[in-house]
């Protein structure tokens, strides 16, 4: 079979804490996708939350400022879900029947890293709402990119204010980096790169990777 056919239909998934170099990444990856032969028409992009026009109105309401009321935790993570379900049924379920291969800037993961690990909501139990929401759906393949919270936070704010979310303390983010790490270990399809080194540095470790998980699809 030639790397387009097996590439075909397959949901490649991009995780990491903010400014680890996702967006970055997803470059490197419909580079990669392009060397193999695909043109630009048989790949999708899409970010969560978001993605969707409705699912972009939940990523609003996870980011906005209210005065006086906070989002609840776990109404934080029924939004989530509610956003990946909108995007998963609207955009990358019909993309990949139609063959694509659909990169996602962030997934599941997040709400297990952010929501579990940085919130504390118990794991098991997001796994349960997980399973409501999307079944066994999930990633063919996914590349945790894994960098240091206050770099990838310098990096970040390079680009200007921080949200609400990233301005939630360093230790969030190691909980949730800490997370995303226990995942890597746990999923067989999946691959952890170090998001500290150069940008030619993480390329290639990207393509690295995804040869080999080319190479490892029948
Ligand atoms: N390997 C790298 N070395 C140095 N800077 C980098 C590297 N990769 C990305 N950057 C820079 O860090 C900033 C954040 O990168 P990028 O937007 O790709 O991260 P992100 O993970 O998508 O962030 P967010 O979670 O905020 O969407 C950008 O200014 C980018 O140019
Ligand atoms: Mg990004």
């Amino acid at each position: 079979m030639s790397a387009v056919q097996k590439l075909a239909g397959k949901f490649i998934v991009i995780e990491g804490l903010e400014g680890a170099g996702k967006s970055t990444a997803i470059q490197y990856i419909q580079n990669w996708l392009i060397k193999q032969g695909l043109v630009e028409a048989q790949i999708a992009l899409t970010r969560e939350p978001g993605g969707t026009t409705l699912a972009e109105k939940m990523r609003e309401i996870v980011k906005m400022d209210v005065q006086g009321e906070q989002l609840a935790d776990k109404a934080e993570l029924l939004i989530m879900y509610a956003a990946r379900v909108q995007l998963v049924e609207h955009k990358v379920k019909p993309a990949l029947a139609d063959n694509k291969v659909v990169i996602g800037d962030r997934h599941n993961w997040s709400s297990l890293a952010y929501q579990g690990g940085g919130r504390g909501i118990d794991l098991s139990l997001i796994n349960e709402i997980k399973q409501v929401a999307l079944g066994d759906f999930k990633a063919d393949f996914t590349l945790f990119l894994d960098i240091e919270p206050e770099l990838g936070l310098a990096r970040a704010r390079g680009r200007g204010e921080l949200d609400r979310i990233e301005r939630l303390a360093i230790d969030f983010f190691n909980r949730s980096r800490a997370v995303f790490q226990q995942l890597v270990v746990d999923e067989p399809n999946s691959v952890s790169i170090d998001a500290s080194q150069s940008f030619n540095q993480v390329e290639e470790s990207i393509h690295t990777q995804l040869d080999k998980w080319l190479e490892s699809l029948l």
